[in-house]
């Protein structure tokens, strides 16, 4: 019988201490439009449900920290309950095993406001990414609030992100917003993987026939003047809607995302080191 070695302090110190000890996270794909409603949460939701189906291990950070919708979509109202950990904080877990952290996992009651100014806003994210137990992971995709202040900063300085999906919709105001939000990107270096049209068309399950409800596509014109491709286009789906209501986003069939899936796959990079700071002369 052998005796158990005892503990030295190299044991100790080889043991996990905290969440970055054990996080292996290969891409973090950030989704923004810099547009709000555009639907980001709901590409983001659907790219991380797409990417679960082909068996990649995938979580999604909610960075929207006055206004999360991601444990909406994916789990029953109610049910939610985070788990502690001498690591860190455990994150949520959807029913087909994607990891979920957002702010209002921590809220007593889902509607309670988070009336915080930047800095709070972005140590609260810089801390979904350090005291998180995420764990191995293929993907993390990070869903963006709208617009191109704090939220947006942080995520793309404190991140080390593989690369970022733009989202935009039919409305030419949407286009012009989706110019700030690349624009953005590119001046902290962060590569755009390409874009996404949400809510182009409606197809008439009655008649078959396809009605752009917002007017006429701007997505390939856009497209092209911020040279990335266009991934996809999604209809206006009233089950879409339904099912993101209560925490069944993951019962959409979500067809519409094996192109982007595959782009992902193919084209996401090695993590970028950060932090980043904006080059402030070409503004
Ligand atoms: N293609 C679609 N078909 C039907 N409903 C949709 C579609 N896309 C988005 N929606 C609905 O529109 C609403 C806004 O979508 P979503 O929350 O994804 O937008 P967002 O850009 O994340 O908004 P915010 O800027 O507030 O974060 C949601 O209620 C969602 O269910
Ligand atoms: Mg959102």
């Amino acid at each position: 019988m052998t005796t158990p070695r005892p503990k030295s302090t190299e044991d100790i110190a080889e043991r996990p201490q905290e969440a970055s000890d054990v996080n292996r996270i290969d891409h973090v794909v950030a989704v923004l439009s810099g547009k709000g409603g555009v639907g980001k949460s709901i590409v983001s939701s659907l790219l991380a449900v797409s990417l679960r189906r082909k068996g990649h291990r995938v979580g999604i950070l909610d960075a929207d920290i006055t206004g999360p919708s991601i444990p909406r979509m994916f789990l029953p109202k109610g049910t939610i309950q985070l788990d502690s950990d001498p690591l860190g904080i455990l994150p949520a877990t959807s029913r087909t095993g994607i990891k979920l952290m957002s702010i209002n996992l921590l809220l007593r009651n889902e509607s309670d406001a988070v009336i915080w100014r930047g800095p709070l806003i972005g140590r609260a994210i810089q801390q979904f990414w350090t005291d998180v137990v995420w764990g191995e992971l293929d993907y993390l995709v990070v869903d963006l609030p709208p617009g191109t202040s704090d939220a947006s900063l942080t995520v793309m300085q404190f991140l080390p992100l593989s690369g970022a999906l733009l989202v935009t919709a039919p409305q030419s105001l949407a286009g012009m917003v989706v110019h700030k939000a690349a624009q953005m990107a590119e001046m902290l270096q962060v590569p755009l993987l390409g874009l996404v049209e949400n809510m182009g068309y409606f197809v008439c399950p009655d008649t078959g026939k396809s009605y752009e409800v917002f007017g006429p596509s701007h997505a390939d014109e856009l497209a092209r003047a911020l040279r990335v491709p266009l991934l996809g286009r999604l209809p206006i789906r009233p089950e879409l809607t339904q099912l993101s209501d209560t925490g069944r986003i993951e019962d959409y069939p979500a067809e519409e995302f094996a192109p982007i899936v595959a782009h992902i796959e193919a084209n996401a990079q090695a993590p970028r080191l950060p932090p980043f700071t904006i080059d402030l002369k070409g503004v």
